[in-house]
């Protein structure tokens, strides 16, 4: 997972002043940006551009600039950075005029909706030495970090396998923007990539994707639901079901409550699991043998371990000033963030053509 670019800090930005930052496109999670924004004090909000006029609004609620094309905001503006947060079909372009214009962005997820257009990105950062950080928010929690070191260090002894739902019935209307009719905002793109995030960063990275897709449900472009059989370079096996048109408790979401619009049950969706134990994840349950060989004649303990529920959109935004200032190397880079994307676009590609997609090696 390696990271790109960033050693300067070239917009004049101090220690002392928080940077400035810009949003382009104030919809569901621009605003969640906004609410980050100002509860940061690293970061101050200059500026929002959507092509939206309504959007003119939440410009005039927070007091700031509103533009109707990011280009002019980043002629007018000059911010430190931006955060894009339009429809993933839309990343390309404004992220491509922020880094033309010399300022750093925090791109949504997913990096972009295809693998050339990542590329292109990859290397204009390279180019131009400004920084692309992906809205991988997910990072940001204690509970990741800590199911990374139960998972590293033996705890669970040598992992084997993995397996994890997110299955959720999305609200009707959610359906009423046909960009989210189209195959880039279906679940695998929109939802997968999330958790495929996090596999790939607790199991390492992804060999090979076989899977099935359909949409007997809604009957959109998009896909309702997918299920996937996913090896990763290490060995482990994984699958992973998942659906937007399920009414059901297991979801990151509904697990952790990390959003209060999808109200928690609590309930773990992804389970890992070793030689000498068991890690139920979002809501860490270590299932583990108390001096007692491991082995299926012997009893079980499960012990919970507790985390705290962070803001991980403000702890993200404080870091995209860290990369700004040049003190820190991207968390989720876009590098790294391909990786993700090219993972998750396997379970497309694979459903679509019913064959297996192998991933190692394999170039952009
Ligand atoms: N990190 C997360 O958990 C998370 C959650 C939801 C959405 N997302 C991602 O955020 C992105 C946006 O999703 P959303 O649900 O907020 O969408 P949305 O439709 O609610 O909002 C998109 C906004 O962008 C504006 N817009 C569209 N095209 C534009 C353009 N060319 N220039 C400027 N503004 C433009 C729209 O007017 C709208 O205000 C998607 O890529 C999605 O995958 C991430």
């Amino acid at each position: 997972m390696s990271l790109p670019t960033s050693s300067h800090s070239p917009n004049n930005a101090t220690p002392t002043k928080p940077v400035s930052i810009a949003l382009i496109g104030a919809g569901s999670i621009g605003k969640r940006h906004l609410a980050a924004l100002k509860a940061s004090t690293r970061c101050r909000l200059v500026a929002i551009a959507d092509n939206n006029p309504a959007s003119a609004q939440v410009a005039q609620h927070e007091a700031v600039p509103f533009f109707d094309h990011y280009d002019s905001l980043l002629q007018t503006i000059k911010p430190d950075g931006v955060i894009v947060a339009t429809p993933t079909e839309h990343h390309l372009q404004p992220t491509v005029a922020a880094l033309q214009a010399s300022v750093h962005v925090l791109v949504e997820k997913p990096v972009m909706a295809t693998l050339d257009e990542a590329q292109q990105v990859i290397n204009l950062s390279t180019e131009t030495g400004y920084s692309v950080l992906v809205g991988h928010h997910r990072r940001y929690y204690e509970r990741v970090e800590k199911a990374k070191a139960i998972i590293e260090d033996g705890t669970i002894g040598q992992l084997v396998a993995v397996v994890g739902q997110w299955t959720m019935r999305k609200h009707d209307d959610y359906y009423d923007s046909a960009w989210r009719r189209q195959w880039q905002a279906g679940p695998i793109l929109t939802n997968l990539i999330h958790d495929m995030d996090s596999l790939r960063y607790l199991c390492g990275e992804v060999s090979e994707v076989v899977a099935r897709a359909n949409n007997q449900v809604l009957g959109h472009e998009k896909e309702d639901t997918a299920a996937a059989i996913i090896t990763f370079a290490s060995g482990v096996l994984g699958t992973f079901l998942l659906s937007d048109q399920t009414a059901s408790p297991w979801s990151w979401e509904r697990a952790t409550g990390e959003n209060a619009a999808f109200p928690a049950t609590a309930q773990n969706a992804v389970k890992f699991m070793g030689t000498k134990g068991s890690l139920e994840f979002p809501n860490l349950t270590l299932w583990h043998h108390d001096g007692t060989p491991a082995d299926w004649l012997h009893p079980m303990q499960s012990m919970h371990i507790a985390t705290e529920l962070e803001d991980a959109y403000i702890k993200q935004v404080d870091h995209f000033a860290d990369v700004i200032l040049g003190r820190a190397e991207p968390r989720a880079s876009a590098v790294d963030a391909t990786e993700t994307l090219k993972a998750t676009l396997a379970v497309l590609e694979s459903s679509q053509h019913a064959q297996p997609v192998r991933l190692s090696g394999r170039p952009l």
